[in-house]
């Protein structure tokens, strides 16, 4: 593809993504009709082009969003250097314990087939603040009303489709997660970085995290420096003495490249078939092909995540977990 067609696709893709953020989807969309601005990002190596990253340097360095587009755009075109370097320093580690309430349908489903507690294990963790499903409560908003499980404050979500909501909260014997970077939930700075991650408007998403950092504090979890391609197999065996194991992931997939999406995927079909682990994947929906194609056909222009379970598309959800239709 055109590296210059490739920036503007993707921030054009990336404010329809981000409508419920209008600064970033302004932003965005701005950036796509600016190619001063576009050639800026075009310098950077192509991993660090991404959305995410930039709008959320620019604000590291204290571009106001909300706030108009001029800020964002003088801040890049006159940057000194400092919003590069936190752009190279730093990556899109965005940790959403909002996607739990799309994952917990999956997990219970597969608690409820085992008989046994889960051993949760987390592929591109962050912080591992998705690693505690049963410390939250849930509210499913259905077309027959609201469902709720568990005890304030609850993770909502919209649910259409015949989706198997769950009666109990997940029972977790064991967690455990992989990062090549894992953040340190003690850390203040790493933690004021994912706080920087959220976008502008969304202050709900905000109170959400630092709740979660809140509780992650008081057990923090055990998070492993690795590279899910590599690290996987050694911490399926540690888990299994614990539960049934489910390797799981959101948003990670994204930022392999092609041929290491289609290696991770042979390797944990392989594991899945082999009876070690199960697996819940919820990745965008071009990025997992195999899993996508095994749903109902999705419209090209619906941006959407898609859940699996054990390699079957199950449900497409929102990438923060917001609302689910349920689709198997
Ligand atoms: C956008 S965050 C998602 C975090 C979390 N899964 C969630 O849903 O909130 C993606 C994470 O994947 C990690 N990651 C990317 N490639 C990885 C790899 N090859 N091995 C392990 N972790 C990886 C990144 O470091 C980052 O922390």
């Amino acid at each position: 593809m055109e590296p210059y067609a490739e920036v503007v696709e993707s921030y054009r893709r990336f404010a329809d993504e981000a409508s419920d953020s209008p600064t970033f989807a302004d932003w965005s969309r701005a950036v796509a009709e600016d190619p001063e601005v576009v050639e800026w990002i075009r310098a950077l190596p192509a991993l660090k082009q991404q959305p995410n990253l930039v709008l959320a340097a620019a604000r590291w360095h204290g571009v106001a969003a909300p706030g108009p587009y001029a800020g964002f755009r003088d801040a890049l075109l006159g940057d000194d250097g400092s919003i590069v370097d936190t752009i190279m320093s730093r990556s899109t580690q965005t940790n959403e314990v909002g996607r739990l309430a799309t994952l917990v349908p999956a997990f219970a489903q597969l608690a409820a087939g085992s008989g046994r507690p889960l051993a949760l294990l987390e592929v591109g963790a962050s912080a591992g603040l998705c690693l505690y499903p049963d410390a939250w409560g849930y509210e499913w908003t259905t077309e027959a009303g609201p469902v709720r499980l568990g005890e304030a404050p609850y993770l909502p979500c919209r649910v259409s489709g015949d989706a198997p909501l769950p009666t109990a909260l997940p029972e977790v014997a064991w967690r455990g997660g992989i990062d090549l970077n894992p953040l340190d939930v003690t850390d203040e700075d790493a933690m004021a970085w994912l706080e920087n991650l959220v976008w502008p408007e969304q202050d709900e998403r905000r109170a959400r995290l630092r709740e979660a950092v809140r509780r992650a504090r008081t057990s923090p979890p055990e998070l492993h420096r690795g590279d899910l391609l590599t690290d996987l197999p050694a911490l399926v065996e540690e888990a299994t003495a614990h539960g049934t194991v489910v390797v799981f992931h959101s948003a990670v997939i994204a930022y392999l490249e092609p041929a290491d999406r289609l290696r991770f995927d042979t390797m944990i079909r392989d594991m899945v078939g082999d009876g070690v682990c199960h697996w819940v994947s919820n990745e965008g929906k071009q990025v997992l092909e195999s899993v996508t194609a095994t749903g109902p056909a999705i419209p090209p222009d619906h941006p959407t995540f898609v859940l699996g379970v054990d390699g079957q598309m199950v449900a497409r959800t929102h990438g923060h977990g917001r609302s689910m239709r349920w689709t198997a």
